[in-house]
């Protein structure tokens, strides 16, 4: 009777699989504080998004890892970073079977770890940085990316890479925002993952927990500048903004279950104290019941199969 009446159900269809590429390294490489989550080389990437492929995940969002960070992150332009030999790589492993996406940000690759470039006085520039995404952005679409998630919390990000890939004949690529990003302390074990030294924090770009109603104004702009979806980030702790914004638009929303997320319930798991699938199924039933249409999640793969099965 329970399946019967359920009102919400998650399909494999809705998850997309975060992914991280790290340049000159022979094997994967374990990240300590996400549990089951690597570092893939091309190889093992490619492997990954043909399993995800298999077990009927739609979408894959690669993170590049450079050997050699600089202050303007010059690895995320360059037509042979890292990021874009993996898009060209799981594009040659899945086609059209994955919606393959891209972060278009410069933390990955910045010497500082910042997601821009830093002005005189050490802050990021907004506009300085407007500019790199908007090259990023077409190198990326060059190199096969079907989706990008431009995720720095610059102003008028979405607007100008809009306007960049349009002019470069990449009409059909499609931009997945991150509207209401938060600065939080969930992304810790992201920097182990792209082997990020943050100097200082991220509050002059990123949202205040505080906030709520902020984020039906970055919503308007970004729909205004021509998102194809809205993202929330992280997902457990802000289901409230997932809900504010699934009612108040029409077109699809995307929720981050973030590293801090999968650590917690991981860590939890490994010590006893919680049952690790049906706490991983429940939070992904959760963002379904705040009203979100895709949820990016590390358990992508793993989870699907258990649905399919
Ligand atoms: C920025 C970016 C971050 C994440 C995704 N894109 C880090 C940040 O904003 O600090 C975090 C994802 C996660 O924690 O799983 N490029």
């Amino acid at each position: 009777m329970r399946r019967m009446v359920a009102e919400h159900q998650v399909r494999p269809a809705d998850l997309v699989l975060p992914a991280f590429v790290r340049e000159g390294i022979a094997e994967p490489v374990p990240i300590s504080s996400m549990p089951g989550v690597v570092q893939h080389t091309l190889d093992s990437l490619r492997k990954a998004a043909a399993d995800a492929v298999a077990a009927g995940v739609s979408g894959i969002m690669l993170f590049g890892v450079p050997l050699v960070k600089d202050a303007v992150g010059s690895a995320g332009t360059d037509p042979d970073g890292i990021l874009q030999r993996a898009l060209r790589a799981v594009r040659a492993e899945v086609g059209d079977e994955l919606v393959v996406m891209a972060d278009t940000c410069l933390d990955e690759v910045t010497d500082h770890g910042h997601c821009g470039v830093l002005d005189a006085h050490g802050r990021v520039d907004n506009d300085a940085t407007l500019a790199r995404y908007a090259e990023m952005a077409v190198v990326q679409a060059d190199a096969g990316a079907h989706m990008l998630g431009p995720s720095g919390m610059m102003d008028g990000q979405i607007g100008v890479i809009r306007a960049a890939l349009d002019a470069a004949g990449h009409q059909d690529v499609s931009l997945l925002a991150y509207t209401a990003k938060y600065a939080s302390a969930f992304y810790g074990p992201f920097r182990e993952a792209v082997n990020s030294s943050l100097r200082g924090d991220r509050k002059t770009y990123q949202q205040d927990p505080a906030n709520g109603r902020e984020s039906m104004r970055e919503l308007a702009l970004d729909l205004a500048e021509g998102a194809d979806l809205v993202m929330v980030k992280p997902g457990m702790p802000y289901l409230d903004v997932v809900r504010r914004v699934a009612d108040a638009v029409d077109v699809p929303v995307a929720a981050y279950q973030i590293s801090g997320e999968y650590a917690m319930v991981e860590a939890a798991a490994e010590r006893g104290w919680i049952e690790r699938e049906r706490a991983i199924d429940e939070t992904l039933m959760a963002f379904k019941r705040a009203g979100a249409d895709v949820i990016l999640t590390y358990w992508a793969t793993e989870a699907a199969r258990r649905l399919a099965g």
